[in-house]
């Protein structure tokens, strides 16, 4: 098999993106368009939103009417769960998904296992799916989400592609998630934050809003900040274009070492929603 070092998943990603989770129908599209406008060049979509097509769509008006090519802007789908069926129903789901979010005949730059489950037979199936479209250029990068050290361990026994480019988690001040981000580092898998906002539960936090006051900024600005300053691409999601915006407005200032040891004093030790403590 092919060797597991050196291998070639390696592109560049934006740095920040734009998740769409919770955005549906025209809504979506709307939303998608708002934040082309604003000048996101990276959207996090998934099977399990049940907004691909929406969301290419978005990207497709956008080529459309001239505002930005295809190779400007960085597409991310994930994969749900393997079709029952064998691995071939489960590569379709995977091809049809790579059409919906990039258009007829068109790729994604980056495909994600969704979430690890509790099966080794079910993640094999879907990275070996997600393997054949990178093989086909018809994903550019592939990686997974959700992982924990030991899944992604795990893949050097059936992986041609190994490390895989990211691993997505839930990440920000309340939930650093700080061992699995180091291995992640340590074996050079970049992060992305999903719920960088902490899903908006802790934006009217007292430390978060004092270190927004001195700054000037919005408390969600201040965490994606945070975010970019953790060397996550963080993945803020709103469905309002004021807010869509204001989340892209983050690189005119900087947090200093104060406000980042403050915020990382904000830890709860988590493994965030989708890991209650009875979850391996
Ligand atoms: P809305 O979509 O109504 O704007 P996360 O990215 O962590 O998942 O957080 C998303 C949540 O935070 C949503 O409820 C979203 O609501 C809200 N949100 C997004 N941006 C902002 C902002 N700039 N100020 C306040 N709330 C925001």
């Amino acid at each position: 098999s092919a060797p597991l070092a050196n291998n070639p998943n390696n592109v560049s990603i934006p740095r920040l993106g734009f998740g769409v989770y919770q955005l549906y129908s025209q809504s979506c599209t709307d939303a998608v368009l708002a934040a082309l406008a604003a000048g996101y060049r990276h959207v996090d979509s998934a099977q399990l939103y049940r907004n691909e097509s929406e969301t290419g769509a978005a990207v497709q008006q956008a080529i459309a009417a001239g505002q930005l090519r295809r190779e400007d802007v960085f597409l991310t789908n994930k994969i749900r769960n393997p079709v029952p069926g064998g691995p071939e129903k489960t590569y379709q789901s995977a091809l049809d998904s790579v059409h919906k979010l990039g258009g007829d005949g068109g790729y994604v730059d980056l495909f994600l296992v969704h979430i690890p489950g509790t099966k080794r037979e079910a993640r094999e199936e879907m990275w070996q799916a997600l393997e054949k479209l990178y093989a086909e250029g018809k994903a550019k990068a592939i990686g997974v989400s959700n992982f924990r050290p030991q899944h992604i361990e795990e893949m050097k026994e059936y992986a041609q592609v190994w490390p895989p480019q990211v691993n997505q988690l839930e990440l920000h001040p309340w939930c650093q998630q700080r061992e699995l981000t180091q291995y992640c580092r340590d074996n050079g898998i970049l992060l992305q934050a999903y719920s960088p906002l902490s899903c908006g539960e802790h934006l009217a936090d007292e430390t978060l809003s004092s270190v927004a006051a001195k700054h000037g900024k919005s408390p969600a600005q201040v965490l994606i900040r945070y975010g970019l300053q953790k060397d996550w691409i963080p993945l803020p999601k709103s469905g309002k274009p004021d807010r869509i915006k204001q989340n892209s407005d983050v690189f005119d200032f900087a947090l200093d070492d104060d406000d980042m040891t403050t915020l990382d004093g904000l830890d709860k030790g988590g493994k965030g929603a989708l890991f209650p403590a009875n979850v391996k």
